[in-house]
């Protein structure tokens, strides 16, 4: 028996930001963003969005048609988190209409929780093959304004339906992993934005990636020449290249830039128009490949590599299976990606400040999202989701 993804969906938010506006606005040359970092557009959540509509949103397609019956479990992902108590995940259990004997419960590790969440779910399933697991990384990504961060925001859901023989991909047992207790990327309780030491971040990802790579190769018999492509946890597009030419350098493989770019680039489409979803990056990378790249992928083998801040990641391989194609939501990621709106520099700002009420007074929120799911209003403390 194979455990592994049988379906993936993802949601972002119908509002962005083009790059060019906001090096427009910093008097910063727009190639910086688009060539130096790797990414032109990035999702900017409506005042009614967050990480419980967004996921919700995500899962949706999945629930259709499996029934609301067939899940056992929901595993959150998150480090948006808007709760310190309550799991965000049974908001999106409620709005799902899921059944009541489903657990649900929330993981945190910065951008990395996702992969757990995976992992633990593939276990569910191996002790019990007749459960399906309902795995979802939501986040909404926010640094300072004018801080050199701000140009990697982004938001977005990918829920990944965990079940024996899977239609999708086969993940495969064996991973390496490497733990390390860093400052590189935080956000203390207090605080709504990230704190990062950018130049540092990117530097602990690569030592995590050579450091998770030895254990992978301790772990599996699979060698690098046995991978077809490769789909690392994508804070910005650049930061897969810099990573895979260390990954080919540590490996001595001798490939050209031209054969790198190729193991890489189909996953790197949908991010660059997204920008930074954290604990969903990685995974909306997968579905970009899945659904971008020209060759059929059948029988090809994906190497996997999830980063999280702090830090803790893990590399792991992934089977791709016949068939795969009629699994997917191409046309329905396409539909969203296409019909979205672009922000001015103002309406950005408006955005991004808009009220985070905390007094616990009675704040409706006036619709905007073009998502089935919306944050209605916010009173006595709580949060109050509908259907729209
Ligand atoms: N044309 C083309 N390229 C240009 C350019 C121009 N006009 N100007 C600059 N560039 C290039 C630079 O040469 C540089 O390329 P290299 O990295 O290959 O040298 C690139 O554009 C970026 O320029 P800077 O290094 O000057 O950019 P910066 O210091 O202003 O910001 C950053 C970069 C530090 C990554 C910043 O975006 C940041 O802090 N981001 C958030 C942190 C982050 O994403 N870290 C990633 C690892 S941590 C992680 O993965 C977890 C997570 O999700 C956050």
């Amino acid at each position: 028996m194979s455990v592994g993804i049988d379906e993936i969906s993802f949601y972002t938010s119908s509002y962005y930001l083009d790059l060019r506006t906001l090096a427009e606005r910093q008097g910063t040359d727009p190639n910086k963003y688009y060539d130096g970092i790797g990414q032109e557009k990035m999702a900017m959540a409506a005042h009614d969005e967050d990480i419980v509509t967004l996921a919700a949103n995500a899962a949706l397609p999945i629930v259709e048609r499996i029934g609301t019956d067939a899940i056992s479990t929901i595993l959150f992902a998150t480090e948006t988190g808007i709760d310190q108590s309550k799991a965000a995940g049974v908001y999106v259990h409620r709005l799902l209409g899921l059944n009541s004997r489903c657990r649900v419960v929330e993981l945190k590790h910065a951008c990395y929780s996702a992969t757990a969440a995976v992992q633990m779910a593939c276990a569910l399933v191996a002790r019990n093959p007749r459960k399906q697991v309902l795995v979802i990384a939501s986040d909404v990504a926010r640094y300072d304004l004018d801080s050199p961060g701000e140009a990697t925001q982004g938001c977005g859901a990918v829920a990944l339906l965990i079940k024996a023989n899977p239609r999708v991909l086969e993940i495969e047992p064996e991973s390496g992993t490497h733990t390390e207790d860093v400052m590189d990327f935080w956000r203390p309780n207090y605080r709504t934005t990230a704190l990062v030491d950018g130049k540092y971040s990117t530097k602990i990802y690569l030592t995590s990636l050579k450091r998770s790579w030895e254990n992978f190769c301790e772990e599996s018999s699979v060698r690098y020449d046995d991978i077809d492509y490769f789909c690392y946890h994508l804070p910005f597009g650049k930061m897969a290249q810099k990573a895979h030419s260390q990954l080919a350098r540590v490996n001595k493989t001798g490939q050209t830039p031209e054969e790198l770019a190729a193991q890489i680039e189909p996953t790197l489409i949908y991010n660059r128009l997204i920008g930074n979803c954290y604990t969903a990056s990685m995974y909306i990378g997968l579905c970009s490949l899945l659904e971008q790249v020209d060759e059929d992928l059948t029988d090809k083998r994906i190497g996997l590599f999830s980063y999280g801040s702090g830090s803790v990641s893990e590399f792991f391989t992934a089977k791709v299976v016949s068939g795969y194609q009629s699994a997917l939501n191409t046309a329905r990621h396409a539909q969203l990606l296409q019909h979205r709106t672009e922000l001015s520099f103002e309406e950005y700002l408006t955005l991004y400040r808009y009220p985070d009420p905390r007094d616990g007074g009675q704040h409706v929120i006036d619709p905007d999202t073009q998502g089935r799911f919306r944050l209605a209003a916010i009173s006595d403390h709580k949060r109050e989701y509908v259907e729209r």
